[in-house]
């Protein structure tokens, strides 16, 4: 049996969530949630030829192998919020269709799709508010249940061009000026992290402008001038942190960093009061540090240094390296760190001096003894 058999036998099986969505809106799906209306581990260990691999009993999910492939599996489940801004607890699991996605985020996520059939399951509205644009939510308490899903609303409105509804909008207001700080911010980070990875300077702009960004910061915040998505955007392929570039401008106290990520803003803070007044500096200066420094540097303090580096300075260096400090008679030591940082300036302020030039210049460096 493989899943498309599994699909067409039974009748109580759905795509639900993102998925259903993503086919409506004809976008393509990050991943595919499959939910069985009832309890999925009960259902998968009646099934033929069906190895399960893995069972989450507390959340009613299982792992399953069918025809070598592996597939997860979710009950229909209720959730309540005993502590709010923190994960939901599973209340019932086998629960009703309906009960299983009223409890979700906004009506685009709640809609669900019988594999069987391909009948589309729509409880809530949720074909409606894909056609037109809106992002809503199910419940007024939703934002205080969890409020990562005002981040997820802005990655739905930067990635599908949606906006809130007017009563939503309205319970986010509510709820940013009021926030419950004690929250959960694991998953407020991997929320940023999905939605300034999309590298929107609108998103960036209702972020500030609507307040959003007090959820990760008591400090009061102004809009940078600039082309901040524009900036990345060149230098692309250098950036593995999008989002930390946001962040990173507005606060990031409340965020569990990892160690590269601590460094990034550490370095940036640290380049803020550092002299750049010759190129020499600027190399010194931004050489150890990862690109997002150097474009957070860019957007505070405008004065294309960074840019200068990006573009020109940091493919400036030395042609020799050690073996033909050796060759011309000097035995490796701590000096040759000197005689290199020598020849880098001389290299940066005449970038094009050969190699023969170069060696000139260390050898002329070493028998002046008073420069060491
Ligand atoms: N969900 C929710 N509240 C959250 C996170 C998720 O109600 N804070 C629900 C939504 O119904 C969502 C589903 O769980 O569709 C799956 O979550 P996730 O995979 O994070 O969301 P997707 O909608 O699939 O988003 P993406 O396309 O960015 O993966």
């Amino acid at each position: 049996m493989n899943i498309i058999d599994l699909y067409e036998k039974y009748d109580n099986l759905y795509y639900v969530g993102g998925v259903v969505r993503d086919i409506l809106i004809k976008m393509p799906s990050q991943d595919v949630d499959i939910t069985v209306e009832g309890n999925a581990i009960e259902f998968c260990k009646n099934l033929e030829e069906c190895e399960i691999v893995q069972t989450n009993p507390d959340f009613g999910t299982v792992r399953i192998k069918l025809n070598n492939q592996v597939y997860d599996i979710a009950s229909t489940r209720k959730e309540a919020y005993p502590k709010k801004g923190h994960l939901p607890v599973v209340t019932e699991i086998g629960c009703s269709l309906k009960d299983d996605v009223i409890r979700r985020d906004f009506t685009i996520n709640a809609l669900a799709k019988n594999t069987k059939t391909g009948e589309i399951i729509d409880y809530v509205n949720g074909k409606d508010d894909i056609q037109n644009k809106k992002l809503r939510v199910l419940h007024d308490e939703s934002f205080i249940d969890d409020p990562t899903r005002i981040i997820r609303g802005l990655k739905f409105a930067t990635r599908f061009g949606f906006e809130l509804d007017e009563h939503t909008k309205l319970l986010q207001d509510k709820y940013l000026k009021n926030i419950n700080y004690d929250m959960c911010y694991k998953r407020m980070k991997d929320e940023l992290i999905s939605m300034f990875n999309l590298n929107s300077n609108k998103a960036f702009e209702t972020f500030i402008n609507d307040k959003i960004y007090k959820l990760i910061t008591e400090k009061e915040i102004k809009l940078p001038d600039y082309d901040i998505s524009g900036l990345i955007g060149k230098y692309y392929k250098k950036i593995k942190n999008v989002w930390l570039i946001y962040v990173a401008l507005v606060d990031t106290e409340k965020l569990d960093l990892n160690k590269i990520e601590s460094k990034i803003v550490d370095d940036y803070q640290k380049l803020l009061n550092i002299n750049l007044d010759s190129d020499y500096n600027i190399v010194k200066a931004f050489e150890t540090c990862e690109t997002e420094s150097l474009i957070l540097y860019e957007i505070n303090k405008k004065d294309n240094k960074a840019i200068k580096y990006l573009d020109k300075l940091n493919e400036i260096k030395p042609e020799i390296n050690g073996n033909d400090l050796k060759q011309i008679g000097l035995p490796p030591s701590e000096k040759y760190a000197k005689i290199f940082d020598y020849i880098l300036q001389e290299k940066l302020k005449n970038p094009d001096l050969t190699k023969v030039e170069e060696l000139e210049l260390a050898e002329k460096f070493e028998k002046n003894k008073e420069n060491m």
